[in-house]
């Protein structure tokens, strides 16, 4: 069988630009379809960390150009960077800017950002046309509300198309704009529609993807369920329960090479499932790096996250006395929401050489978080996939999470059948309340006391396969089948 092409439009790729597990996700999908037989490269702004990160690339080739894109001209450039075959969209008026990818230092959106993912948009949609000679794509294949209009730019167009895939990474970030830029976003006004891009009187990014996509696709097969019903849906459970069949779950993988305990340089002390007690100077070493007493009889508990209500850390404030009360220890490493961090902060303070608490975006210490917690808290009140618990798996932290979306997809609750199965690698909560996340904690501070049930669950969480393989070869089929499809 051929090769398959497909072109995966995103707004973050790691290792180049990360906010989230997009990015993540992003990075590593390449490299794991390579071995299914298809051929995926990525088209990305030309945000600067990504020039620089071009800049180092052997050869940088120019491969088209566009006089007007959006208020000023652009480049569509060509290399390979940080092992990524890569398309990078240099429009200087558009990416050339600090900070992050979405917003400006004081979290504000920047105000053209209807205009720079339309662009990114466009510009996939013209790949997707075969504008760069020797890769025309069988299918393009986007990623969220930033990618959201390629399908519209590709269908209202009249040319022959390639089949097209919409993934979801979060229902919660939707890409709506004024309807009256609909001519500006070099829309036709036929787009205008329940069809096309019409979002309850707005102009809808993600909707249109959702509505015109010959597939859609969410990372985890629970949370495409749950975006069909009502709550989930968040207002878009209509669209996907009437296009049903062609809606799917593929749950995220992670990359075990920079997911490796027995191999990171990013940690203290390498060990495998065979030698999880070698995690100790980890432990140790997290303890010291966060402030809290070194211990090794303590519990510690890790988090690390966006702290956002998504992510249900309220309930993590709630229940410190409970971690506290078992000799339990809190490790904290997250960014984001104000009340959330002051409440962090605070415990710190007020429980000195027990919470530890570092604001920030740091990745080596969030590998570091990994291999030296007893238990990572996980306690979202929604969650499509998750990366943390697959990366807490693979570093033996027994994930403590909620029973929803990918969290309840990947993680075995061990439970008195599990364990006496011997197949439970965490422990799982529902509803997503403060006084069940108390009992689970006491549930899991029952197990880990119980020294021989403790190794044999994390000896189970390390030898579960996170890696991309299953999932890979499900998006080739995918692929494949739509190119099939599209061709008969
Ligand atoms: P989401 O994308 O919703 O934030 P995921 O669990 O899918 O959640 O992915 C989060 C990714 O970001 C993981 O790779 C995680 O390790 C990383 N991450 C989150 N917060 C931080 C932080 N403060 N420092 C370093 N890495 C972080
Ligand atoms: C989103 C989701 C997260 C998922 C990630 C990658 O950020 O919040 O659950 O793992 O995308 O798909």
């Amino acid at each position: 069988m051929a090769t398959t092409k497909v072109l995966s439009v995103v707004s973050e790729i790691y290792p180049l630009i990360k906010t989230g597990g997009l990015a993540d996700v992003a990075g590593a999908l390449p490299g794991a379809l390579a071995a299914e037989d298809v051929e995926m490269r990525t088209l990305v702004p030309g945000y600067p960390a990504v020039m620089t990160a071009l800049a180092e690339a052997e050869k940088v080739e120019k491969v088209f150009r566009l006089k007007d894109l959006f208020g000023g001209p652009a480049v569509v450039l060509a290399g390979r960077a940080k092992g990524l075959d890569l398309f990078v969209l240099d429009a200087p008026h558009l990416f050339d800017r600090p900070g992050n990818p979405y917003h400006d230092g004081d979290g504000e959106d920047w105000p053209d950002n209807p205009f720079r993912f339309a662009a990114l948009a466009r510009v996939g949609a013209e790949i997707g046309f075969g504008a760069i000679k020797g890769f025309r794509p069988d299918v393009v294949h986007t990623h969220d509300w930033q990618a959201g209009l390629t399908p519209a730019y590709l269908e209202y167009d009249g040319r022959p198309r390639p089949g097209t895939v919409a993934t979801v990474h979060n229902l919660a970030f939707q890409g709506q704009y004024p309807k009256d830029m609909l001519a500006d976003l070099r829309l036709p006004p036929h787009a205008w529609g329940v069809d096309g891009v019409e979002y309850y009187d707005t102009i809808g990014f993600l909707k249109s993807a959702l509505r015109m996509s010959d597939r859609v696709t969410t990372v985890s097969p629970t949370y495409a369920a749950e975006i069909r019903s009502g709550e989930g849906g968040m207002g878009l459970s209509g669209l996907l329960a009437g296009r049903a069949g062609v809606v799917s779950g593929i749950l995220n993988g992670i990359d075990t090479d920079v997911w490796d305990p027995a191999d990171d340089p990013l940690i203290a002390g390498h060990y495998d499932a065979s030698t999880p007690s070698s995690r100790r100077t980890n432990k140790s070493a997290l303890q010291k790096r966060f402030g809290i007493k070194v211990d090794r009889r303590a519990m510690v508990f890790g988090v690390v996250s966006r702290l956002s209500w998504q992510k249900g850390l309220d309930m993590v404030l709630e229940g410190i006395e409970t971690i506290l009360s078992v000799g339990g220890q809190l490790v904290l490493l997250g960014s984001g929401d104000r009340e959330l961090v002051d409440g962090f902060r605070h415990a710190a303070a007020a429980h000195p050489g027990r919470v530890g608490v570092m604001i920030g975006y740091d990745e080596s210490l969030a590998h570091q978080v990994q291999a030296g917690s007893d238990a990572l808290l996980v306690p979202s009140r929604f969650e499509p996939c998750g990366l943390t618990q697959l990366c807490a798996l693979r570093y033996g932290a027994i994930p403590i999470v909620t029973r929803v979306g990918g969290l309840a997809d990947t993680i075995i609750d061990a439970n008195e059948m599990a364990l006496e199965a011997g197949v439970g690698t965490g422990v799982m909560f529902t509803p997503p309340h403060a006084d069940m996340f108390r009992a689970a904690i006491l549930r899991a501070a029952d197990l880990y006391r119980d020294g021989a049930t403790w190794r044999r669950l994390m000896k189970n969480a390390m030898r579960t396969d996170v890696s991309w393989r299953r999932s890979a070869a499900r998006y080739a089929k995918l692929y494949r089948d739509l190119v099939t499809e599209r061709n008969a």
